[in-house]
């Protein structure tokens, strides 16, 4: 033990049931391992939990879809989720299903709570009721004209053309997309979590105390916290997947009510499978759990939820509080947003058949620091991180030594060289830096001592010791030195590298490694090769097989695959093909490509976004486009884009819209911006 025995509580946002793991999300999940491996290495008592995020209108469009349940459809997806984090080596205590039965409990109690202090208010919402179906429509189930531009075939919340944002009552000619009859408006009593009432214990909680990274407390006072914080509507009408309310009849939490709910649950059914006491991990705040930490790991896209409604929520059930809430930025690849037609947007299955999860792991730890910032994956720093440092550094320092000294009893070394020496004030502040989340630290400091280790090998020369029989004494002094700190190295790379940690194990004769394990007097057994280099052609062909597994290949077998996968997906999207145009009609609409040189939010507007594009020479135009839930305005700035630039203007709610730009998708997080070829440039007529 090195310190006084911790009680760690640790959860990661719980991946949504309507998608595989990826590269992107991967840098949340091994960041937090990370974490919970060095806490657990330390002998804490350290508990990792989540469990798949399964409710929402997704999963029934996904299931409805594919034609089966919605609970196939999560059982499935958890199935595949749970797989490719064990073969990353991400270790859960628990893995749960917010759909679960202990989730439901503990929304109802958590509901409870909420209804008992006045937290909960009614009002009477006017919705769109399908009189067939017999339910109201969420505003992806109905389909009309758009109000404001008349654009046909649009979304209940939102125009794909425009832009417009409206109420699924305003749509002309509403269609159910459940039945295909008409629906009418209907008086609906809409649920609303009146989060206001917390604003000063917000206040207090976000900005006091070490909850929160210095930035994002700044933010959430300068965006949030500056004005009174709107009510929160928590319920959605059937059809919902999801749970009912149960003094609500047919209304339905909405997904982020019982989504973060959803990390107690996961502990909960922990503590009942482990005998553990509940109300000393989490529960209700007491003498028993105060001194437990509970720590989220948590990308910047969600901070809202996190910062904000989940504290609110806990503290108005008495819950205990999270001791912080850590947030990370996003992942891109070779400096871009991660895409899938350039074969960057690697599924977790990918990077697994054509490489080793410990790569991916050591690569991320070397990037990851206790800011918020994106961290960039280089492809080409990767193949030469891993192969200088893990296998030019640590390995190779086993390597050169362990042949030599097979079957010897390693012993205190006479006279220690510089490594072994700094190792022990080396590994306090690696300690450190694991605790702050500082990983990118953490690892430069264990290389710099490689770097002296192999400077100390490289002039004693064991393979030329070993020639000379006469130099038995030395040659086991030098490789005992030379192994000491390869184990101190890779003691303090377990939590980033468990597989070298447990190889190193199996040579010395450990059984299970704390950081404290010590193998003075252990036997060294035979040597095992450690670890391969990265090939770069390994790293190609991922990206390669990721590209090809969009549509526009130019590999007609993979093309041939790719179109009898599409012909499952409904003709034309589920969308009826427009009247034929005459040929002048289509020369009257001017796209061109253009470049974004200026992208911003839109104040009290979560869907749009105010663009800048920039035509060639002095040609700009300001356009709003819909696309703020799909896209974060520093992922656009520099892109090229199609943009119709002979639109006439329109006078919207939040300025002049000068054009449009083109993207594809039914809306909301589902759009995708259309991107010319390299080599278009901007003013270039699209024809
Ligand atoms: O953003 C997401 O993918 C959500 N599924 C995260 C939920 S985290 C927690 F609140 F459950
Ligand atoms: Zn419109």
């Amino acid at each position: 033990m090195t310190s006084q025995r911790r009680r760690i509580l640790v959860t990661s946002a719980l991946p949504y049931a309507n998608g595989h793991i990826h590269i992107g999300h991967l840098v949340e999940y091994l960041q937090t391992d990370i974490w919970v491996r060095f806490q657990k290495m330390r002998g804490h008592d350290c508990r990792y939990f989540c469990a798949d995020d399964t409710h929402g209108t997704a999963i029934t469009i996904r299931a409805r879809q594919e034609g089966r349940s919605e609970e196939d459809v999560i059982a499935e997806m958890s199935d595949a989720h749970q797989q490719d984090f064990a073969d990353f080596d991400i270790v859960f205590d628990h893995y749960a299903s917010t759909n679960n039965p202990s989730n439901r409990a503990l929304c109802e109690d958590i509901w409870q709570h909420l209804r008992e202090q006045d937290m909960v208010v009614e009002r009477t919402v006017s919705r769109l009721f399908d009189a067939e179906a017999g339910s109201f429509l969420a505003d992806r189930f109905v389909k009309g004209t758009c109000p404001k531009c008349g654009a046909e075939n649009q979304y209940g919340d939102s125009c794909d053309h425009c832009g417009a944002t409206y109420a699924a009552t305003d749509l002309l000619n509403p269609v159910s997309v459940l039945s295909g009859s008409t629906p009418q408006a209907k008086d609906s009593n809409q649920l609303f979590v009146r989060i206001e009432k917390l604003h000063p214990f917000l206040e207090e909680w976000t900005q006091s105390g070490d909850h929160l990274q210095p930035e994002v407390a700044n933010y959430l006072k300068g965006h949030f916290l500056n004005e009174p914080l709107r009510d929160w509507d928590v319920s959605r009408p059937a059809p919902y997947f999801g749970f009912e309310i149960p003094d609500s009849p047919g209304n339905y939490w909405y997904v982020w009510f019982d989504a973060p709910i959803g990390y107690i649950a996961s502990c909960k059914e922990w503590c009942d499978a482990h005998g553990e006491d509940f109300g000393q991990w989490w529960g209700t705040h007491t003498d028993a759990n105060d001194a437990t930490e509970i720590h989220h790991f948590i990308g910047k896209d969600i901070q809202y939820f996190h910062t904000l409604f989940w504290p609110a929520m806990l503290k108005v059930a008495g819950y205990k509080l999270p001791t912080s809430v850590r947030i990370h930025g996003f992942l891109t690849v070779d400096g871009e947003k991660m895409s899938k037609s350039k074969g960057t947007f690697v599924a977790a299955r990918t990077y697994l058949k054509h490489l080793d999860p410990a790569y991916l792991r050591y690569y991320y730890a070397s990037k990851l620091n206790h800011r918020v910032d994106d961290i960039d994956l280089n492809l080409e720093e990767f193949v030469h991180k891993i192969n200088a440092d893990l296998v030019g550094k640590v390995v190779n320092l086993a390597s050169r030594c362990a042949r030599f000294v097979e079957g010897e009893r390693l012993a205190q070394p006479q006279q220690p060289c510089s490594a072994l020496t700094v190792l022990g004030e080396c590994k306090q502040r690696v300690a450190q830096h694991y605790e702050q989340g500082n990983f990118a630290a953490a690892m430069r400091e264990i290389m710099a001592v490689a770097d002296q280790a192999n400077e100390f090998i490289e002039a004693e020369k064991p393979w030329v010791l070993a020639k000379d029989p006469e130099q038995r004494a030395a040659l086991v002094a030098t490789c005992t030195q030379g192994l000491l700190i390869f184990w101190q190295l890779v003691i303090m790379l377990g939590p980033v590298l468990p597989r070298l940690l447990e190889k190193a194990c199996n040579l010395f004769g450990v059984d299970k490694a704390t950081w404290d394990s010590a193998i003075l007097g252990h036997t060294v057994g035979t040597f095992k090769h450690l670890m391969q280099r990265v090939d770069g052609k390994a790293v190609a062909a991922m990206i390669n097989e990721t590209a090809s597994n969009e549509p526009n290949t130019a590999d007609p077998a993979a093309a041939a695959n790719n179109a009898a996968a599409d012909s499952s997906l409904p003709a034309l999207g589920g969308e009826p093909l427009a009247p034929t145009i005459a040929f002048p009609a289509f020369q009257d609409v001017d796209l061109r490509v253009a470049r974004i040189t200026h992208a911003e939010t839109v104040p009290k507007s979560n869907k749009l976004l105010k663009i800048t594009v920039h035509l060639g020479g002095d040609e700009t135009r300001c356009i709003f486009a819909g696309i703020a839930k799909a896209y974060k305005t520093e992922d656009l700035l520099g892109r090229l884009v199609m943009v119709v630039a002979n639109l006439a203007p329109r006078t919207m709610r939040f300025g002049v819209s000068e054009g449009m730009i083109c993207a594809a998708g039914p809306g909301g997080k589902d759009i995708f911006l259309l991107s010319p070829d390299s080599g278009a440039q901007p003013g270039m007529r699209i024809s």
